[in-house]
């Protein structure tokens, strides 16, 4: 029998991407249910060739009978209605920050850390888009060498804001005067340091979940993580630049070998071609590309490393339908 799958959020930038890409893959569906605010009650998506309405979501909307629960609204409404789902025993795959850092709660990357989910039922985070592909690339080298330090900086798609901030580009780039309404600053021929919200230690919220969210997929919060995070004028895609400090010296060509051969990862490091990865060329796929891998020039246990995802697929709607798979997997 196939599955009953719901989408949280279905008219969003996430939520939409959700539902293409369980148009794309293998897993059997019987009944795709739709919902989203009163604004966008009756439009309809189709989905293999049907015609589905979008529904208004509602609690008792949550307490009926669904295998999964796809959640992409928006914290507040993953704060209110997976609870609901969840205590019904619907298995909810929730995007939004919510519940990552609650404890039970399993917060996963299907390559680094899907054992987590064998016999789990209830919510389950579906990781930050920078942190996602972030552990893509680190799980494999943690594993060979320790990480003992991280310093990232990231360069981050606009659509990573949701729908709302891809118009404001799309505005800006044909009116410069176009007013900033996601944005603190003009996001157009600029780059801003701030994504989601200022703490007092001076860090941002986006980048204390990068902090965070990695000690709890690699099981090791002894990891010091430093992340600055920026919002480029990308529509799609965010990139990073790594710098990574080991236990021991590694050999550059074992990290490729050990990345070329790790899944989920692609390796696209050849400078004598101009092979390295961009945001243009990843979009659309579901895999983290890795290049520009180079040591440090004074510590011999350091790399640098350049990764590239596509922010919706990977870090954001392809990770929540591979959590599903791998609950599925779990099952047979
Ligand atoms: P709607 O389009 O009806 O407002 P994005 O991340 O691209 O901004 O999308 C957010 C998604 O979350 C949209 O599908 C939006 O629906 C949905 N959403 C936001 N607030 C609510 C809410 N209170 N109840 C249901 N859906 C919501």
């Amino acid at each position: 029998m196939g599955l009953t799958v719901g989408v949280v959020g279905a008219t969003g930038a996430v939520g939409s991407k959700m539902i293409e890409i369980l148009e794309e893959r293998k897993l059997t569906i019987d009944k795709l249910r739709l919902f989203a605010s009163q604004k966008s009650v009756g439009n309809t998506v189709d989905f293999r060739g049907e015609k589905i309405e979008v529904e208004l979501l509602t609690e008792d909307a949550m307490k009926e009978k669904f295998d999964y629960l796809l959640f992409s609204a928006g914290g507040g409404v993953s704060e209110k209605y997976a609870p609901i789902a969840a205590e019904a025993g619907n298995t909810v795959v929730d995007n939004s920050s919510q519940w990552r850092m609650t404890e039970g709660i399993p917060l996963v990357v299907p390559e680094v850390n899907p054992h987590v989910l064998k016999g789990y039922q209830g919510i389950v985070a579906n990781p930050n888009c920078s942190t996602i592909q972030m552990v893509v690339a680190l799980a494999p080298l943690h594993k060979r060498y320790g990480i003992k330090r991280v310093v990232v900086s990231t360069y981050q798609a606009v659509s990573g804001s949701g729908h709302k901030a891809i118009v404001e580009l799309q505005n800006q780039v044909q009116d410069e005067n176009y007013p900033n309404k996601v944005y603190t600053k003009q996001i157009f021929a600029n780059c801003i340091p701030h994504i989601d919200v200022f703490y007092d230690n001076g860090y941002t919220k986006e980048e204390l979940k990068m902090v965070y969210e990695t000690h709890k997929i690699l099981e090791d919060d002894k990891i010091q993580v430093n992340a600055t995070t920026v919002r480029i004028p990308v529509y799609y895609g965010h990139s990073e630049s790594v710098y990574l400090e080991f236990n021991e010296a590694p050999e550059i060509n074992e990290i490729k070998e050990i990345l070329r051969n790790s899944p989920g990862v692609v390796l696209m490091d050849n400078p004598a071609e101009n092979c390295y990865p961009t945001p243009r060329e990843v979009a659309n796929t579901d895999e983290t590309y890795v290049g520009r891998i180079r040591k440090d020039l004074y510590n011999p246990n350091a790399v640098s490393l350049w990764v590239v995802a596509d922010n919706l697929r990977k870090g954001a709607a392809t990770n929540a339908i591979q959590i599903i798979e791998v609950m599925e997997n779990y099952k047979r």
